[in-house]
């Protein structure tokens, strides 16, 4: 099992998941709100931000760099749908 932490605005979620999980449907199954709509990595609308374990996370796939700049990407973002976990990791979703 690893932990992700996960903080939207004052609020946050300490989650426990299994190696490899989904990012977005771990989150979303315990009821922590981060908004999506398509789950597929097409809308964008998934956008987090990883703040500490970024090497834990799955490599960006192609839909993500679609959706990003470099500015994205040197901050950390990621579509929580598009991400799996492998280590501890900490979101922050703006
Ligand atoms: S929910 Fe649409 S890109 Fe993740």
């Amino acid at each position: 099992m690893v932990k992700v932490n996960i903080q939207v605005e004052e609020e946050h979620w300490e989650l426990e998941v299994a190696e490899g999980a989904n990012l977005l449907l771990e989150a979303a199954a315990r009821s922590v709100p981060i908004p999506f709509r398509c789950t597929t990595g097409r809308c964008g609308t998934c956008r987090v931000q990883v703040t500490a374990g970024a090497d834990q996370c799955s490599d960006y796939t192609e839909l993500e760099l679609f959706h990003m700049d470099g500015a994205d990407l040197a901050s950390g973002d990621r579509l929580a749908c598009q991400t799996f976990v492998y280590g501890d990791v900490s979101i922050k979703v703006p």
